[in-house]
């Protein structure tokens, strides 16, 4: 069931009236619904049962404590990609030994902390990452457990700016690197290597560039005959933005993996961010100004690009929700802006929008995953704050930047 819905021609978020929610806490705000992301989680867990993976939340896509700690509770891991994102995961209470890191720019510092912390896996991308590991474990007397991250030259439909599993990606290593270098671990005395990583990119939503992917690692654990203790599937799954797209088929790709690793006596890892995260949220903004321009209006928010990244950065629809709906239908063209001073800062396009006025508050969709995350100080703009809902009940898990904190920095 969907946990934030339009009932009566109003959005609720749970129990609660979205419009009460505006007239409490200071506009944008980003509101989730604890229940939407239970559900995700646990729906997830679900599909996936018969393989028991290990599920490593991808931080990037959400890294708020409070969230962190609720995917915790129902058993999450962590992927992360920076000591930040890591020490955010470990202080969230997530099990060390459900945390894999990955990026290709891991620095020493943080190479050093994964490795104080006895994290499950850290997933290298390139050989000097290799020796780099080797050589600190060497220093802390320690034999650390590793993943090597394959670029398996699979690309997924999406937009050219997420895809990260095609051979010209700094991603991952080919296929002939990746056998060499399982050589070459070999000889590395203080690395353990245990894994075998993948991510071709995100918000894919069809389940082909998986099987595609699923056939090359077939292909290099018969090449390599090493017995991966674990391999990770990476993440990428993609959520549908409007009632249009279609859902991805989890149901049959988890029938693909429990094929997969039969017989293989290996633990599944997956890095979902988006599929868990996406649709947990709203960013509730209110409208400034209405302006005319040419043969459109301008709906000016207080919202804008610095607060939610995603349209500019991918060209990406949200869907805009007016909290409250009037029955009336405005015939002309809709540009819904922000306040930054970009051309790029526009939220949508909209013919045919309800009517809506200055002052009126609306919300935009779907907006869980890389929304807060890929937020900015952009315009020395604050950053805004974030707002729980479970059932009839809200609170503010994060606080909106001050102006003190944003000045004085
Ligand atoms: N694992 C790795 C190694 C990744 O690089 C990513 C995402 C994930 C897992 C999680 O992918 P997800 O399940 O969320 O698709 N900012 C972009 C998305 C960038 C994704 C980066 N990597 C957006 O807003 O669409």
């Amino acid at each position: 069931m969907d946990h934030i819905r339009i009932r009566k021609n109003s959005l609720w978020i749970e129990n609660i009236l979205a419009f009460k929610l505006a007239r409490i806490y200071k506009t944008p705000f980003y509101c989730y619904s604890l229940s939407q992301l239970k559900n995700n989680f646990n729906s997830f867990n679900n599909i996936f049962k018969a393989t028991k993976p290990i599920i490593c939340f991808s931080v990037k896509s959400n890294s708020n404590l409070t969230l962190l700690r609720e995917l915790k509770k129902l058993g999450s891991g962590a992927d992360v990609v920076s000591i930040g994102e890591l020490l955010k995961a470990i202080k969230a209470g997530i099990n060390p030994k459900k945390i894999v890191f990955s990026g290709v720019g891991k620095t020493e510092e943080e190479i050093r902390t994964a490795i104080n912390k006895k994290i499950l896996l850290i997933n290298v991308e390139s050989e000097s990452e290799a020796n780099l590991i080797n050589k600190i474990s060497k220093k802390l007397s320690r034999k650390t457990s590793i993943g090597i991250r394959l670029n398996p030259n699979v690309t997924g439909k999406t937009h050219k700016k997420i895809s990260t599993g095609g051979k010209n990606e700094k991603f991952g290593l080919l296929y002939k690197d990746y056998i060499n270098l399982c050589q070459k671990i070999n000889k590395m005395r203080n690395l353990k290597l245990e894994g075998l990583s993948v991510h071709i990119g995100s918000q894919i939503t069809s389940i082909k560039p998986f099987k595609e992917v699923l056939s090359v690692l077939n292909k290099i654990l018969n090449k390599t005959k090493i017995n991966f203790k674990f391999i990770d599937l990476g993440g990428g799954m993609g959520i549908p933005y409007s009632s249009k797209e279609k859902k991805i088929n989890l149901k049959q790709y988890s029938i693909l993996v429990q094929k997969f690793s039969k017989n293989k006596n290996v633990k599944i890892i997956f890095e979902p961010g988006r599929f868990i995260v996406g649709n947990t949220a709203v960013l509730i903004s209110k409208i400034i100004y209405i302006k005319k321009g040419n043969n459109k209006k301008f709906v000016i928010l207080n919202a804008g690009m610095n607060n939610l990244m995603r349209p500019a950065l991918y060209d990406s629809h949200h869907q805009i929700i007016p909290l409250k709906r009037t029955n009336k239908l405005f015939k002309g063209n809709l540009e819904f802006v922000g306040p930054v001073c970009e051309n790029s800062d526009k939220f949508a396009n909209q013919k045919n929008f309800w009517q809506i006025k200055e002052g009126d508050y609306i919300a935009l969709a779907n907006v869980g995953a890389y929304g807060m995350s890929l937020s900015s100080n952009y315009n020395t703009r604050p950053t805004v704050a974030e707002v729980m809902v479970s059932g009839s009940k809200h609170k503010m898990i994060k606080k909106r930047q001050s102006l003190e904190n944003l000045v004085n920095n």
